[in-house]
C-alpha cells in the first residue's frame, strides 16, 4: 500500500477514536510534572501499531508511548499518537495525530489530523503539502517585526527557552505557545504562524509536520542553523523569508 494513503488512513482513524474519547479521561503524569499521558494516547498507539503490523510487517516502528519495536532499518515509521496531550485534557481543540514514514533516513510521507479542527495535513517528498486536499503554502511575511510566531516548551524545561520568548515576544506582533508542535508546524505550513521553534522535541513531534513545512515553501533548520535532523532536539521551521532574523534572535 502507498505509504501517504496508509498515514492518512490511520491517522484520520486514530483522531476519530481520540475525539470519542475525549468526554472519559484517564489522566496520569510521565517523567515530569507537566508532562501528562492519558489512556487515549496508548490506545491511539496500539491501534495505529497494530495496522501497521498487518500493512507493513518488516518496518522499524518507533512511537512515543512504546518506544522503538526494530524492523529494517530502511523504512522506519515514526509516531505520535497524540501530539498535544494537555490541550486534549483540558477540551483545548488543538491535538492531533501525527504519522511520518521516513526511506532510507529520508521523510518522505507525512500525515497530521486534527480531529477537532477536522483537518488534515499531509505531503510527500516532491510533491507538495495539502489540507483537506488544498495546496497549502507558507507566508509571505519578509521580517520578524511583522510576523505572529510560535513557540513550545514543557514546564521542566522552560528556562532554556525563557530568554528567546521573552526576546521574541517584544519584537515581533506576538508568540504564541499553542501546545502541539506538530500543529504548530502545520500552522507555518499554511502561512498562519510565520515561524515556529523550540529546542526539545522528539522525532515524533516533527517527523510529519518538518516535511509538511517544506513542501509549502518553507525552511526548517536546528535552532543554531545546523541542518534539522528528525531524531535532533531542536527545530526552527519558517516560511524562509524570516529564516536568517529569526536564527539570529535565538542565538543572540
Ligand atoms: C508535546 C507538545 C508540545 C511541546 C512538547 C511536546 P505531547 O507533545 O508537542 O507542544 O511543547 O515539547 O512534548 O506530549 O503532547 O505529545
Ligand atoms: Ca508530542
Ligand atoms: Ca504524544
Amino acid at each position: 500500500m502507498d505509504p501517504l494513503q496508509w498515514a492518512i488512513e490511520s491517522a484520520t482513524e486514530a483522531g476519530r477514536l481520540l475525539r470519542e474519547r475525549s468526554g472519559a479521561l484517564d489522566i496520569g503524569e510521565k517523567s515530569a510534572p507537566g508532562d501528562l499521558v492519558t489512556a487515549a494516547d496508548r490506545e491511539s498507539e496500539r491501534f495505529i501499531v497494530d495496522r501497521l503490523r498487518a500493512a507493513f510487517p518488516r518496518a522499524t516502528i518507533l512511537g512515543e508511548e512504546g518506544g522503538e519495536r526494530a524492523g529494517r532499518a530502511e523504512e522506519r515509521w515514526i509516531i505520535d499518537p497524540l501530539d498535544g496531550t494537555t490541550n486534549y485534557a483540558h477540551g483545548y481543540p488543538l491535538y492531533c495525530v501525527s504519522i511520518g514514514y521516513e526511506r532510507d533516513g529520508e521523510v518522505v510521507a507525512g500525515a497530521v489530523y486534527a480531529p477537532a479542527l477536522g483537518e488534515l495535513y499531509a505531503a510527500e517528498r516532491g510533491a507538495g503539502a495539502t489540507c483537506n486536499g488544498k495546496p497549502l503554502r507558507v507566508s509571505a511575511i519578509a521580517s520578524v517585526r511583522d510576523s505572529l510566531l510560535c513557540t513550545g516548551f514543557i514546564p521542566a524545561r522552560y528556562e532554556r527557552n525563557g530568554s528567546n520568548f521573552a526576546r521574541l515576544s517584544k519584537r515581533a506582533q506576538a508568540v504564541r505557545r499553542d501546545g502541539s508542535a506538530a500543529l504548530d508546524l502545520c500552522f507555518v505550513a499554511r502561512g498562519t504562524f510565520d515561524a515556529f521553534w523550540e529546542l526539545d522535541l522528539s522525532a515524533w513531534d516533527v517527523a510529519a509536520g518538518a516535511l509538511i513545512v517544506r513542501e509549502a515553501g518553507g525552511r526548517v533548520s536546528a535552532c543554531d542553523g545546523e541542518a534539522f535532523a528528525v531524531d535532533g532536539a531542536s527545530i526552527l521551521a519558517s516560511n524562509a523569508l524570516v529564516h536568517a532574523e529569526m536564527l539570529g534572535a535565538l542565538n543572540e
